[in-house]
């Protein structure tokens, strides 16, 4: 999968003096059928999170609150996204390799995913996951 298919998405965001709301929709702002969210939170300075693939796992990354890198790597090339509103998302498909660092104080990472929960569908080592990409 190449890092062409990641995509930065504007979500909406309603602009309001009481306080600003933003929203998504799976099928319009969310490219698939929503199975899981989870969340990152109480993230200690300097620590990393997600140095993995998934096989079929696609997923949207949030900054619901405060900042941090996502890191994003197919194989060949390798870049850094950095999150740091809340309107902001991330798409990540299948078959690339990603972690989040540079976590802020209060950083809240939202992650929407495309499957439940399996871990048969990460790949943990990157050695291995650069082996199945050269096999595509
Ligand atoms: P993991 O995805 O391995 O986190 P990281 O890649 O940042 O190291 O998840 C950590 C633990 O949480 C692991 O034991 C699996 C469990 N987990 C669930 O039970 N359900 C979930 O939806 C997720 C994402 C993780």
């Amino acid at each position: 999968m190449s890092l062409s298919k990641v995509k930065i998405l504007e979500l909406p965001k309603i602009l309001d003096e009481r306080g600003n709301l933003s929203f998504l929709e799976e099928g319009k702002q969310i490219p698939f059928e929503i199975k899981r969210t989870y969340w990152i939170y109480d993230v200690p300075g300097g620590e990393t999170r997600g140095g993995h693939s998934y096989k079929e796992n696609q997923e949207i990354i949030i900054a619901l609150s405060g900042s941090f890198d996502v890191v994003l790597n197919d194989g060949f090339d390798s870049k850094v996204v950095s999150l740091n509103r809340s309107y902001y998302g991330i798409y990540v498909p299948s078959g690339i390799w990603r972690h989040m660092e540079n976590f802020s104080t209060n950083a809240l990472a939202m992650i929407i995913s495309s499957t439940y929960f399996d871990a048969n569908d990460y790949i943990r080592e990157f050695e291995e996951y650069k082996g199945e990409t050269l096999k595509v």
